[in-house]
């Protein structure tokens, strides 16, 4: 320890020797601890995660800083107070003596705060490490602006999967990526300065070979998916109309299985690159196919673009251009009323339900609770005291809280996706004949209504017991197509034609 200086030859005390000084050293020497032992965890762990550089590289250094300052400023006193010496002439720099049943107080006390410290600084580093590793952390910490992704998350078929095996996955050169974004992100949520919503698509996303291809195989064949879509009409009786597809969603490798339909673009067989002109990637003008076998090139382009994309700005089309919300599905007003109303939640006994229900959804409200008084209000106004209002007022304002985000701008309207193409572009921003070759005869296949699926049976009651294997044309419950359209010209997830 700090054994009484002995009498002359006296050394001029060492200013170090105060009680600052001393816990100052303590902290410093925990946080040296700490960061060690992070940056092993960091190094071998088998996930990375950026949080965790946070915590390793700024808070442990931060408290590495502060332990080293408390050294000095110890230091500093004691030296002033060694330049103009108290009253009783001795500097009174600190002397432990183990004799003074005072000293022997004063260092247990501080000899087993230091070892408790020590110990909670390895036990704290150990459980945050593991927290930031947590669904929890990611979608509840920062409350308020990831409740969106978090509340469609625990709809998703990937409610299982954890938000950082998509988000940041595993390698070196991502992870420094993701640990400058996740900073960045922490940053932003303190100060209260992210952006509502937030922007997509997500520009350091991983790619989906080291994300999404880690769990599915792309050259998995699928075949044909047996897919039903249920819908009502917006008029008086709420008339049903269901559609049921056989999806031809094929392979992308050939000898796999038969090769073709949808999942074509897998990358595997074929290279697809495009070139968007807006940042949500819905306006594609140049499409690129490169055969894996020939080598062979095949550009299109719209009539209005002519030339070649900038340098670096086309992009390879991967799962996530088509599956762009695996995990945060916002269904639309329209899709969430429907199957309400096809499990009986909402009666579709009340006349105009439909049509209500989704005028109630789309109205603009400030905040969660406005949005509940609206709901019912619209309800209650229209069919008063009728016994099947209760429920579907419950099951509309159970709607808008699982789907609709006020406070981060956040709902279908906000994130586009891109799976098929009713009611939004999706497919469409490629497949709409107006994407042509050089010499203007080969377009992207699309006019063809069978170049994706099939309808098997279409209409209500009867009709849908009635399978067409070959396949059937469309009818279509809002009068004839027009070829000119895309059906999110009227089609937007609210109510038609708006
Ligand atoms: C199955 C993979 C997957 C999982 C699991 C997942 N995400 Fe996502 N997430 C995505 C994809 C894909 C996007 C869309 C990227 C784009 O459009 O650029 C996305 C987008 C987001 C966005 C941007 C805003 C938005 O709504 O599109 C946020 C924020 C987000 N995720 C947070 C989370 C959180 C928090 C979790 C865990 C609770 C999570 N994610 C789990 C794949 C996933
Ligand atoms: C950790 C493993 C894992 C990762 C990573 C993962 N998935 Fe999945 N995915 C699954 C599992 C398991 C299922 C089956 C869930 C079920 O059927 O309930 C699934 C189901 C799916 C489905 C069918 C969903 C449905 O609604 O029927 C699609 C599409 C899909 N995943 C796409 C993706 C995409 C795109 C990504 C990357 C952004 C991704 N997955 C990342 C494990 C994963
Ligand atoms: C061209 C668009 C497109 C691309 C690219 C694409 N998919 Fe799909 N995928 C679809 C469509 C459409 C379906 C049909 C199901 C649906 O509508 O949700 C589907 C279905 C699936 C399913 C569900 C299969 C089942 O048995 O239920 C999985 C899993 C899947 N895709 C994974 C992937 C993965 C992984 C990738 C990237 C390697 C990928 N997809 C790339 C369009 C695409
Ligand atoms: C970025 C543009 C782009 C998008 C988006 C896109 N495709 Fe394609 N798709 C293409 C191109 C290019 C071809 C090749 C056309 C050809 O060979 O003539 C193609 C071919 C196909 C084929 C024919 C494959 C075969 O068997 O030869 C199907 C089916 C298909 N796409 C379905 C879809 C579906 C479903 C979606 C939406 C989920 C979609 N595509 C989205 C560009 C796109
Ligand atoms: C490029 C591929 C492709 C082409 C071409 C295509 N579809 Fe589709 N269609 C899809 C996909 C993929 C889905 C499934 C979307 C989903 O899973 O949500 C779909 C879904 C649908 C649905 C059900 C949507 C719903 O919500 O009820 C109808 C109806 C439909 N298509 C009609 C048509 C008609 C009519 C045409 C011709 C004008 C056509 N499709 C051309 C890919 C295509
Ligand atoms: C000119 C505008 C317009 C276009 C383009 C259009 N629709 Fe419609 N669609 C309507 C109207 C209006 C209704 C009737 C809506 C109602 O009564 O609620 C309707 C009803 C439907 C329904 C049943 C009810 C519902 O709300 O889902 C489906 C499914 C549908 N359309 C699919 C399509 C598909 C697929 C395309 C593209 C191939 C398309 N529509 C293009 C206007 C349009």
């Amino acid at each position: 320890m700090f054994p009484a200086p002995a009498t002359p030859p006296r050394e001029p005390p060492s200013h170090f020797k105060n009680w600052l000084s001393l816990a100052g050293a303590i902290i410093a020497l925990g946080s040296l601890f700490a960061f060690v032992f992070l940056v092993a965890i960091d190094t071998f762990a088998h996930n990375r995660n950026p949080y965790l550089g946070i915590l390793t590289y700024i808070v442990a250094p931060a408290f590495l800083v502060l332990g080293l300052a408390l050294i000095i400023s110890g230091w500093w006193v004691q030296h002033r107070q060694a330049a103009q010496p108290p009253e009783g002439g001795e500097p009174r720099a600190l002397t432990i003596d183990l004799s003074r049943p005072r000293d022997r107080h004063y260092l247990l006390l501080f000899g087993s705060g230091a070892v408790v410290f020590l110990l909670m600084t390895a036990f704290g580093s150990y459980q945050t490490y593991h927290f930031t590793e947590s669904v929890e952390f990611c979608g509840e910490t920062c409350h308020g602006v990831m409740k969106p992704e978090f509340t469609t998350y625990h709809h998703s078929a990937h409610a299982r999967v954890s938000c950082a095996e998509c988000h940041i996955g595993s390698g070196a050169s991502w992870y420094v990526k993701s640990k400058i974004s996740g900073a960045y992100q922490v940053y932003a949520t303190t100060f209260n300065k992210y952006e509502r919503p937030i922007k997509t698509p997500i520009k350091n996303l991983r790619p989906a070979q080291e994300t999404c291809e880690r769990c599915h195989w792309p050259e998995k064949f699928t075949g044909n998916l047996d897919r039903t879509y249920m819908h009502y009409l917006s008029d008086k009786k709420n008339t049903p109309y269901t559609v049921r597809l056989s999806l031809r969603v094929g392979g992308g490798q050939p000898g796999e299985g038969f090769f073709g339909g949808i999942h074509w673009h897998m990358n595997v067989a074929n290279r697809v690159e495009y070139y968007a002109t807006d940042p949500q990637r819905q306006t594609i003008p140049w499409i690129r196919i490169t055969s894996a076998a020939s080598g062979e090139v095949r550009i299109y382009r719209t009539k209005d673009f002519q030339g070649e994309p900038p340098a670096g700005a086309s992009r390879v089309m991967d799962c996530i251009d088509c599956h762009n919300r695996p995990a945060h599905a916002y269904q639309t007003a329209n899709q969430a009323v429907e199957v309400d109303m096809a499990l009986g939640k909402i009666s579709t006994m009340l006349p105009y339900i439909k049509q209500t229900a989704v005028q109630a959804l789309t109205k603009d409200y400030a905040g969660m609770d406005q949005a509940f008084e609206g709901i019912a209000a619209v309800l209650r106004h229209k069919y008063q005291t009728a016994d099947e209002v209760a429920p579907a007022i419950a099951a509309v304002q159970r709607i808008y809280q699982e789907n609709f985000f006020p406070a981060m701008k956040a709902d279908w309207r906000t994130y586009p996706n891109n799976i098929g193409h009713k009611d939004w572009p999706g497919c469409f921003r490629c497949h709409d004949d107006k994407h042509r070759t050089v010499d203007g005869n080969v377009a992207v296949r699309s006019s063809d209504c069978t170049a994706c699926h099939t309808i098997l049976a279409q209409g209500r009651g009867e009709e849908l017991a009635r399978l067409a294997p070959q396949g059937m044309e469309f009818k279509h419950p809002g009068g004839d197509l027009d070829p000119d359209l895309l059906c999110s010209d009227c089609h937007n997830g609210g109510l038609q034609g708006k």
